[in-house]
Order: C-alpha cells, then sequence, then structure tokens
C-alpha cells in the first residue's frame, strides 16, 4: 500500500480484518476493503470476488497467504487435523487463483504470488501437515505459471522463514526462541514482516518480469543450518506443552 496499491484484506474474522483495514489506511492512506471470506468456501470466495471487482474495478496482484498450522508429530495428527490444513493452504491457494483468475486475470493479465515455507525442503520434524500443503502449493504454482502464462499472468511462490511477531511464530515455539538458535542463522536474525514485505514487493515489480513458476526463499539461509532432529524436537514440544 506504500507502493500505490489500494487493497481488499479477506479472512474468516470480520472484527479482526476492520482493526486491520483501519491500521493499514491510517498507515499508508490508501484505501483497504476488508471482505469476511473462508478460502475453503468456493461460494464464499465467488461473493468475495465480485464484491471486491464491484468496489475497486480491477484486480492487479493476488497474494495468498491463508495458512493454518500448529505443531504436531505425523503419527499424533488426526485424519481431520491434516485435511483441515490442506484445505486452508493448498485447497484455498488453488480456489483463490481460479476465481480471480477466471473472473478478472484471463482477460487482463496478472499477479500471483502464494506464500508458501521452507518446511517441506527438507521434512521439518513437527510440519508433515503444513510442508505437504505447501509443496502442493510450490507444485501448483509451476502447473499454473506454465498454463496462465499465455494470458501474462505470472506465478510466484515466496517461502519466509522464522518472521518475527507473526502468529505462525507464536504458535510455533517463538516465545522460546534463543539466541544460540538465533546464532544457526547465517544473517544471525530472524526475519521482519517488513522483509517480507520487501521481498513480495520486489516479485510483484517490473523489475522481476522473468520470474515465474519458481521460489524465492526469504530466510536469511535458515533453512540450509537449522536444526531438524525429529527425537529432540518432540522433546522439546512435550517439555514446552508442560509448561
Ligand atoms: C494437533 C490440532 C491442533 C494441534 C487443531 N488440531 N490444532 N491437532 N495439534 N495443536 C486439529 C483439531 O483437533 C481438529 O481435528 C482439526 O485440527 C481442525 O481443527 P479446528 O479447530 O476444528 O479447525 P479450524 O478452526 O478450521 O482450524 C484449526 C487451525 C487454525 C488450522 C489450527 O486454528 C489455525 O491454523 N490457526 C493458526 C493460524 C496461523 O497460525 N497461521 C499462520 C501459520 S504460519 P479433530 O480430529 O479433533 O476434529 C505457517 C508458516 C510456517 O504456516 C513457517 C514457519 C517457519
Amino acid at each position: 500500500m506504500r507502493h500505490g496499491c489500494d487493497t481488499v484484506i479477506v479472512s474468516r474474522r470480520q472484527d479482526k480484518l476492520k482493526q486491520s483495514a483501519d491500521l493499514l489506511t491510517k498507515a499508508t492512506g490508501r484505501r483497504c476493503v476488508p471482505i469476511q471470506m473462508d478460502v475453503r468456501k468456493p461460494e464464499q470466495i465467488i461473493k468475495a470476488v465480485d464484491d471486491a471487482l464491484a468496489q475497486m474495478g480491477r484486480i492487479d496482484i493476488l497474494i495468498n497467504g491463508a495458512a493454518g498450522n500448529f505443531l504436531a508429530p505425523a503419527a499424533s495428527l488426526s485424519f481431520n487435523a491434516f485435511k483441515t490444513v490442506m484445505e486452508i493452504d493448498a485447497h484455498g491457494t488453488f480456489n483463490v487463483s481460479k476465481v480471480v483468475y477466471e473472473k478478472y486475470f484471463k482477460d487482463h493479465g496478472g499477479m500471483i504470488v502464494n506464500i508458501t515455507a521452507t518446511l517441506q525442503m527438507r521434512g521439518t520434524a513437527l510440519q508433515t501437515h503444513a510442508g505437504s500443503a505447501k509443496a502442493a502449493i510450490e507444485a501448483m504454482t509451476k502447473h499454473l505459471a506454465v498454463e496462465w502464462g499465455p494470458d501474462r499472468v505470472r506465478v510466484m511462490c515466496v517461502a519466509p522463514g522464522p518472521i518475527g511477531d507473526t502468529e505462525g511464530m507464536n504458535r510455533l515455539g517463538g516465545k522460546h526462541l534463543t539466541d544460540n538458535i538465533v546464532k544457526l542463522i547465517p544473517i544471525q536474525r530472524i526475519g521482519t514482516k517488513q522483509d517480507i514485505g520487501d521481498t513480495v514487493l520486489y516479485v510483484v515489480s517490473n523489475a522481476a518480469q522473468l520470474l515465474t513458476g519458481t521460489t524465492i526463499i526469504a530466510d536469511g539461509g535458515n533453512c540450509l543450518t537449522d536444526d531438524n532432529n525429529f527425537i529432540a524436537r518432540r522433546a522439546m514440544l512435550q517439555k514446552f506443552s508442560k509448561l
């Protein structure tokens, strides 16, 4: 928004959306329209995209950032727990992309940025559900880039590592992050929301016109050096859940 976009933000919780829209408008002076929607419900998406187009007149950029996550060993995931995360992350990304493509991008071109993660790259312990969903999104990104490229649609993934002050970090053990863990990261710090905003800004800009169907990893090198020991991580989870 600081770079000139008016924005529609969507989520399940109207109260949180309204609060966020007010903050974003106040910070940037741009228009922000909050629309309630669940990415798992196609009929709600169709209505939301119609509403967005009626209010804004056009869509240039779609950012798919909806994600559900928690730490759990694969063997303790219920069938519904795995399905829920797949539906929010992978199905949600497909559902929204399809509707925006059909209603607008097919005739006007556009840009899709899917926010994934680095979990799937090394089979991160306690993250079978989220990693499987993010891997599906990365494959989907390639398929859509191939099929929609001729319509002037670029499709990209941005894969953040640990980002401070986010719901994801809070739920995935952020409060137990120690200096020693941070020192494992090559750039010696975790990411910020600004870092990810800047990366997405580059990806959607004219400076990145050749980029499509691929993933930009924005994690300060974290996935190259992060510890990934299942036995130790499971023990850590058990310890923290007792605190
Ligand atoms: C095991 C769990 C669980 C947990 C929920 N479930 N939390 N299982 N451990 N901690 C199970 C439930 O028991 C249920 O299965 C099933 O998941 C669905 O749960 P519901 O609460 O009914 O579903 P819903 O409200 O739709 O969504 C649940 C949720 C959601 C996916 C957990 O509340 C959520 O994700 N909130 C967090 C959002 C978030 O943090 N997003 C950012 C993610 S960051 P049963 O069998 O009992 O019915 C991210 C990036 C990672 O993903 C990168 C990090 C580096």
